[in-house]
């Protein structure tokens, strides 16, 4: 048998290493942070970042949304949008940063903000692999909660997602190690506190809307100790919620209720690790309409960022098809930064009117291409379903209508 010492010992080393920073994470999160209080806050200060390829076009839709419908706080003082320049690939890939530290420097001076897609290099793309923006801005701004409401209200489908946004494998995604060419290892982590502070934001949510059920996706049965202790902390939560029931699901046939037309509107809330909850949502917002239609919140103590679930459609660009892009995701991530620093009843407007626009009256449609409408004219179409004085009453029929069928 061949000796494996030296590449042992290299291999340990670099693990040690891993295990000095996720111990260091989880001294920091045991520490707590103190929740902001947007009510007291004047200015909030709301940073608005392009990002790259259809990123900048359809964020600049969604502020001129949210600057139109906050115009009155804009006025008084209690809302000021900033515009955060350089979360650019090619200034990463200059830098050879995810976040430039100038960057990452004046995004906290801001409470929440909004940002379009950026680029995520993979091997093969001209970009050296430098690790993803949002990952890095997720793990640099703790914002371990990824929230994302699927919504279709004509079939009774209203679901939020609680996928957990800074451990399982993204916490050291991009420090993996080659043992040696033919052997790779990635670390997958979870803890304790990381699983509590999530799923007991997903049994909060569903207490503060008056959701009765929380559903807990992993794959315990195979992935024991990372998704055990998953579990087991769920189990744990539990407990202290016992208005609210509770149960376990594993990851595969989740992916399969979901597109179960007779089951799946019984699911609420759910609670899932991070790379389940990325996949979990694409499949979920496919349902809604597409990844274009759905937006998220990444949420931590302190700081809070919107986004786009997709990325930055670089292939949109290349065929020249950028002015199509959908801007709807970004402005209903507008709507859920609105909710969370407290405008809920611009929020609940902004839903309604992109109900209306991207699933029933769909006066104007995208198809990503000349076939349909613009990111400008969509977003348009948008802002304007949002001040039509009879906007409940249209959303009411709508659903309505679509129900019966
Ligand atoms: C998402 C995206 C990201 C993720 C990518 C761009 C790194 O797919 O926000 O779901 O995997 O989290
Ligand atoms: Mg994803």
């Amino acid at each position: 048998m061949a000796d494996h010492s030296a590449e042992i010992a290299a291999a340990k080393e670099h693990f040690g290493k891993v295990l000095e920073q996720q111990l260091a994470r989880l001294d920091r999160m045991l520490a707590g942070e103190q929740p902001t209080d947007y009510a007291s806050l004047k200015p909030i200060v709301i940073g608005v970042i392009g990002g790259d390829g259809i990123g900048p076009s359809i964020t600049a839709e969604a502020r001129h949304v949210l600057e139109s419908i906050l115009a009155p706080e804009v006025k008084s003082g209690k809302v000021r949008f900033k515009t955060i320049e350089g979360l650019t690939i090619e200034n990463r890939v200059a830098k050879m940063q995810p976040i430039p530290d100038d960057v990452l420097a004046e995004i906290k001076t801001c409470h929440v903000t909004l940002k379009g897609p950026t680029h995520t290099p993979e091997q093969g793309d001209g970009y050296p692999n430098i690790e993803s923006a949002n990952v890095a801005m997720r793990k640099a701004l703790d914002l371990w909660a990824n929230v994302r409401p699927v919504r279709v209200p004509s079939e009774g489908i209203d679901w939020t997602f609680f996928r957990e946004n800074t451990e399982d494998l993204y916490a050291v995604g991009s420090q993996g190690v080659n043992v040696n060419s033919d052997l790779a290892v990635d670390f997958r982590v979870i803890t304790s506190p990381g699983s509590r502070r999530l799923i007991r934001a997903a049994f909060e949510h569903a207490k503060k809307t008056g959701k009765t059920r929380v559903s807990i996706v992993t794959k315990a049965n195979v992935v024991k100790t990372t998704d055990g202790k998953f579990l087991n902390v769920a189990a744990e939560v539990a407990k202290d919620y016992p208005g609210i029931g509770w149960d376990a699901w594993y990851i595969d046939i989740m992916t399969a209720k979901l597109i179960d037309t007779k089951r799946r509107n019984e699911f609420q809330v759910l609670a899932l690790p991070n790379l389940y909850g990325d996949i979990l949502t694409d499949e979920a917002a496919e349902i809604q309409g597409g990844v274009g239609t759905a937006g998220a919140s990444n949420l931590g103590s302190k700081y809070a960022m919107f986004e786009a679930i997709h990325g930055d459609a670089p292939r949109m660009v290349k065929e020249g098809r950028a002015q199509y892009a959908d801007p709807s995701s970004v402005i209903k991530a507008g709507g859920m930064l609105m909710e969370h620093i407290g405008f809920t009843q611009q929020a609940a407007r902004l839903n309604k009117a992109l109900d209306l626009c991207t699933q029933y009256e769909k006066k104007l449609v995208m198809t990503g291409r000349n076939t349909g409408a613009t990111t400008k004219d969509f977003g348009a179409y948008i802002l304007d379903t949002v001040n039509d004085p009879k906007l409940d009453s249209k959303w009411g029929a709508a659903v309505k209508s679509a129900t019966k069928k």
